[in-house]
């Protein structure tokens, strides 16, 4: 087990575990030298050293002489990854909300050990930071911006956005933003205008449970797509239901689903827009979980990718990086028609969003500290998906597959067939543990025997305890389905 980290060169070494975990430094590579760490991680090399000697004794890495250090080939994983997901390949309505009514309220309560919300903790979040931000701009300028704003929100806001964009490859200008109430609002606008009820979408399956939500709320159905755990959805699938189906709205992630953390490389992106044009559908992209990555570098939003492409729409937020209760999203159009009709909505629903907090929140985005913060929050999440794998390898029972997210704060296990995640969230809320079940992000009723795991806190001793006795009393489900199958035969 790996002990608590109280001294740096144990840091070190629990994030190039985490590393091996998820398979970003597969079995066999070579480790990244002394040199580069100590660099990387400003330590010096004999903490480096010492680091390594650790995972040598913990059988992660093993010394080669001459040549450096390499991932030990058994220090891989031993759960499987789940299989690609098999939806029924039927256009449904959607109605979750019944399912998702008692998940919710005991996700973010606090007196149970944080499996369920996908929601980072405070202390991983740079709210003082941005706190200050926000009493400043209160102090200095709280009259002026005490009214209402145009409705595409505030214009620093949206250059901040803009200038970021440019990063991975988006040319924005703030005209084509609009400033939302969190990404879910950016998602019920776009979708909103470029559907009416009765409508379909295609979605990953599982999906985040919020986007079925949106799809109930406006009289939509869902159409759910096979989806691999690490690349995601299946492209010959998507194809058939353009094409026989006659879908023309699809609703995917950009980066790291929410729950499998599933991540399309470019290519099948590029693949996707083809085939999107081909058959003149609508891309609606979630891009919240894109500043969350792992690998060396951010993965490619859809809308990067084809700045010619007038069917795209994009939406994100700052809720899992630095504040999910500030609310701020944005979707970005580059049409002026879609534009129009969001900014009609959004002027119909709630006129405009509050400048004060979009104000301080730009001038944090410009002081420069947001990239410090990423790399710090990436890192942290990455250890803790490395540490709650082999916790869940440690105590769940056998045949229990894990995701390998190269990005975002969940994991998704599938349990063998026989565990009903329902009756387990039930168990686990007696013993003080929350988690989602698998059935909150599909309407097939496929995900019975899943279950989403939220590593958005820090690995603590409250977090493993919860995910050990969480692994037993799956395994003691699946001991009495054993054994009642065995006495009735
Ligand atoms: C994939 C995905 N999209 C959208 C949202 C909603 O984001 P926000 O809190 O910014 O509205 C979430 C939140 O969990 C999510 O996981």
């Amino acid at each position: 087990m790996r002990a608590h980290p109280h001294f740096r060169y144990e840091e070190v070494a629990n994030l190039i575990a985490g590393l091996v975990d998820s398979g970003t430094l597969r079995p066999g590579s070579r480790a990244p030298s002394l040199r580069e760490i100590s660099k990387q991680q400003r330590v010096s090399l004999s903490t480096a050293l010492q680091a390594y000697r650790l995972l040598e004794d913990r059988g992660v890495l093993e010394a080669r002489p001459q040549s450096g250090h390499y991932v030990a080939s058994r220090a891989a994983l031993r759960l499987e990854p789940p299989a690609i997901s098999n939806p029924p390949g039927r256009a449904a309505p959607v109605v979750i909300s019944p399912t998702l009514s008692k998940v919710m309220q005991y996700s973010v309560d606090p007196r149970f050990v944080p499996l369920g919300g996908a929601i980072p903790s405070a202390e991983l979040l740079a709210a003082a930071r941005l706190d200050r931000f926000l009493a400043r701009a209160a102090r200095t300028k709280g009259v002026s911006y005490n009214t209402y704003t145009e409705p595409k929100g505030e214009l620093r806001l949206r250059q901040e956005i803009a200038r970021r964009a440019v990063r991975w490859g988006t040319a924005l200008s703030p005209e084509d933003i609009v400033i939302t109430s969190g990404c879910m609002e950016a998602i019920a606008l776009a979708l909103s205008i470029v559907t009416r009820p009765g409508d379909t979408v295609a979605i990953e399956s599982p999906t985040y449970f919020g986007l079925l939500r949106s799809l109930e709320a406006l009289g939509l159905k869902a159409l759910e797509l096979p989806t691999d755990a690490a690349d995601g959805i299946d492209l010959s699938a998507l194809k058939t239901v353009l094409e026989r189906n006659g879908v023309k709205t699809c609703l995917f992630s950009s980066s790291f689903n929410n729950p499998l953390g599933c991540n399309m490389p470019s290519e099948n992106k590029l693949k996707v827009l083809a085939l999107l044009a081909r058959y003149r559908a609508t891309l609606i992209e979630d891009d919240i979980n894109g500043d969350i990555y792992f690998g060396p570098q951010r993965p490619v939003p859809f809308m990067a990718l084809d700045p010619s492409a007038n069917n795209i729409i994009y939406c994100s937020s700052f809720s899992k990086t630095v504040a999910p209760g500030y609310r701020i999203g944005w979707m970005a159009t580059k049409t002026a028609a879609q534009m129009q009709s969001a900014l009609e909505r959004k002027l119909a629903f709630t006129l405009s969003g509050p400048p004060l907090l979009q104000v301080a929140f730009a001038e944090f985005l410009s002081s420069g500290g947001y990239d410090n913060h990423l790399r710090r929050i990436r890192r942290a999440f990455e250890d803790t998906i490395g540490q709650m794998s082999r916790a869940v390898e440690r105590s769940f029972p056998a045949g229990t597959k894990v995701s390998r997210p190269a990005g975002s704060f969940v994991l998704w296990l599938e349990l063998p067939k026989s565990v009903q995640t329902a009756a387990l969230f039930d168990e686990a809320l007696k013993n003080g543990i929350c988690f989602i079940p698998g059935n909150a992000f599909s309407i097939s009723g496929r995900y019975g025997h899943c279950l989403r795991l939220s590593c958005g806190h820090g690995w603590n001793e409250r977090i493993e305890k919860g995910v050990m006795k969480l692994g037993k009393l799956a395994a003691a489900a699946a001991a009495r389905s054993e054994d009642a199958f065995f006495s009735k035969r």
